[in-house]
């Protein structure tokens, strides 16, 4: 695997590729089988697969979390080289941000909507980092994962908006066989943590069992108060929405997808499963 970390190098290697096709996968590192399966997915479809590793400073609203965002590099290369990678991004900040620079795209409503009322200005660092690595690495093709849900609608939202000429692939949810989905912040769990996370998944397939389109509100209300009774679990929203709008599902909604986001301890987790 080559390892690149400036945007020049990484251009001149990649230009120097001609018309091979490239597949990326955009990562904040502290890689699972969750970030391998986009791998293995980009390598499935593109002649070269990179990968960036960049923890975005701009897309944290919370300083600690920032903080203590686990960064285990060397393990992480290890992984990438197992899984077939051709080619790491892994530029410092500064190679990536100018002092004090400004962004701001109007994305509409997605913005604010369940992750954007919780966690403001996250989706302008996330639409601001991903245009910026999709100028550096010009893919074909570029992976994004499910569990990411909305984060997936913004950057469509953006690539279309900008017209970038890159096809969006979305790649399942990759699960702990308990059925926990795999995420970076899964490490901070106490064991104990870990056992009453698994009512997050449960809530959310009960929902899709009881699934009923002219019940949705209380079908919300009693998956939020499910959600709550485990012990440690703080629920955040728990919305039964429109696939392609986020906004609440009705009967002429072609997806509809139930989203979920909760403390667990002092631990944010997100998760959804598509309904219909
Ligand atoms: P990160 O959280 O590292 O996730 C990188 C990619 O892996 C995202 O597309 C995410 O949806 C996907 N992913 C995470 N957990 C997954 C799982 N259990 N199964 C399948 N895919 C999974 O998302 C980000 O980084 C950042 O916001 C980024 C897009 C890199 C911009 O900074």
């Amino acid at each position: 695997m080559k390892t690149f970390t400036t945007r020049r190098d990484i251009r001149e290697y990649l230009t120097s590729q001609g018309a091979a096709t490239i597949g990326f996968v955009p990562t904040m590192g502290a890689l699972h089988n969750g970030h391998l399966s986009l791998i293995a997915r980009a390598r499935q479809g593109n002649d070269i697969t990179v990968c960036s590793i960049f923890v975005n400073p701009t897309q944290f609203n919370d300083p600690n979390d920032l903080k203590n965002y686990p960064r285990p590099i060397a393990e992480d290369m290890a992984k990438l080289e197992q899984a077939g990678c051709d080619v790491l991004f892994n530029p410092p900040v500064t190679e990536i941000y100018d002092d004090n620079e400004q962004w701001h795209l109007n994305i509409g409503p997605l913005e604010h909507l369940l992750e954007g009322d919780f966690r403001p200005g996250h989706y302008q660092g996330v639409t601001q980092v991903v245009y910026k690595l999709l100028d550096i690495v010009k893919p074909d093709n570029l992976y994004m994962g499910q569990k990411d849900y909305q984060q997936f609608l913004v950057v469509s939202r953006m690539v279309s908006l900008m017209g970038i000429p890159v096809k969006m692939v979305m790649c399942p949810i990759e699960r702990e066989t308990d059925g926990l989905a795999m995420s970076s912040r899964n490490i901070h769990l106490t064991p104990a943590e870990r056992q009453h996370a698994l009512v997050i998944f449960k809530t959310l397939n009960w929902v899709k069992a009881n699934f009923n389109i002219d019940n949705l509100p209380t079908l919300q209300k009693d998956a939020m108060a499910k959600l709550a009774a485990e012990e440690g679990v703080q629920p955040e929203y728990f919305s039964i929405v429109d696939g392609k709008t986020l906004l609440p599902a009705d009967a002429n909604s072609e997806t509809v997808v139930a989203l979920t986001a909760a403390r667990v301890g002092n631990t944010r987790l997100i998760d959804n499963v598509l309904i219909k």
